[in-house]
């Protein structure tokens, strides 16, 4: 039996098609990602999968429920942390996970133990007596995650959980997941970040513009994406000349910023580095600073977009 099982979902807001049939399932104990850039419509079938919108067309089973006929019933079995923040801002972060635990009904005695647990495993011992409202972006989306897991669930939906997070957090945010995940939770997780597919999903889909591009192992989306790097190098001063001496340079995207950035993107990031160098070293051009990242998967998705339209 699937997890879920997504036929032809189609959501229209008014005349706007948000979503436009798509269809997939997910199997126990995977982690699904659901990637794509800003707009493509990962919130809206989040929203939809857990029952907090209908669809406009199509059908949709969670844990073997009919979900649009019977959404209550849904609702007891998973567990939901959506992207915009929920808070009640006078609340302190014990309270607000103790408040969450009795939502649920969870006996008094297992709160306390979870919520142990819990301010542990999220680093919010220090702060466990500070109010939501004084907390920071990243104190407050740790906290509603962390309350989220005061209740069993057989499969948690989290919607970009990662955003707003430092490094150190985000990583150990992901292990919390992978962990729970071995002990047989089912998870739906939707980012734009193509290293957290890498690191914690099974299997992903690909959407922009209310469609399914694809639906992949992250092994083989590496092999297609993950090569392009960005390079972005920070000139000490503004050079007027910088377009013109980098004209000849093949196999890469530049783009200036206000004469002192530099920002490259390719699949060829070393050569193309090696090249630009040479450049600036004959030239005498001092660099202030310089960096080469893995282009992020929405970076992609803009310059794939951005393409396919001056393609057309
Ligand atoms: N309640 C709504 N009314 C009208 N349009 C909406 C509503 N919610 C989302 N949209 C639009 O639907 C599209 C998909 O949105 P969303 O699912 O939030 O995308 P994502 O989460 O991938 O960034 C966007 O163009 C967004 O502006
Ligand atoms: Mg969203």
């Amino acid at each position: 039996m699937s997890c879920i099982e997504v036929k032809n979902l189609t959501k229209n807001y008014g005349d706007f098609k948000a979503l436009d049939g798509i269809n997939f399932s997910v199997k126990p104990g995977q982690v699904f990602g659901f990637l794509g850039p800003n707009g493509a419509g990962k919130s809206t079938t989040i929203k939809l999968l857990t029952t907090l919108i209908k669809p406009t067309n199509g059908s949709l089973q969670i844990l073997g429920i009919n979900a649009i006929q019977n959404p209550l019933e849904v609702r007891h079995k998973i567990g939901v942390v959506l992207q915009q923040p929920s808070y009640e801002p006078t609340l302190t972060v014990e309270k607000s996970l103790e408040k969450y635990g009795m939502m649920w009904n969870i006996s008094s005695e297992e709160r306390k133990r979870r919520m142990e647990k819990l301010l542990v495993d999220f680093e919010l011992v220090e702060i466990r007596k500070k109010r939501n409202e004084d907390l920071s972006i990243g104190q407050r989306r740790r906290v509603q995650v962390a309350r989220e897991f005061m209740h069993d669930m057989d499969l948690l939906f989290l919607d970009e959980p990662t955003v707003g997070l430092d490094p150190s957090a985000r990583r150990k945010l992901l292990d919390f997941i992978k962990n729970k995940v071995s002990s047989g939770l089912t998870i739906f997780y939707t980012t734009h970040i193509l290293s957290e597919v890498e690191y914690l999903c099974d299997e992903v889909a690909i959407i922009d513009k209310g469609k399914i591009i694809t639906i992949d192992t992250p092994e083989s989306l590496k092999k297609k994406f993950g090569k392009e790097k960005t390079i972005k190098i920070h000139l000490s001063e503004k050079i007027s000349s910088i377009k013109e001496l980098l004209n000849d340079i093949k196999e890469c995207e530049i783009n200036f910023e206000n004469g002192t950035n530099i920002i490259i993107q390719s699949e060829k990031s070393e050569l193309v580095l090696l090249k630009i160098l040479k450049i600036l070293n004959d030239e005498n051009i001092e660099i202030e600073d310089l960096s080469a990242v893995p282009t992020n998967l929405e970076e992609i998705f803009l310059k794939m977009v951005r393409e396919n339209a001056s393609n057309n």
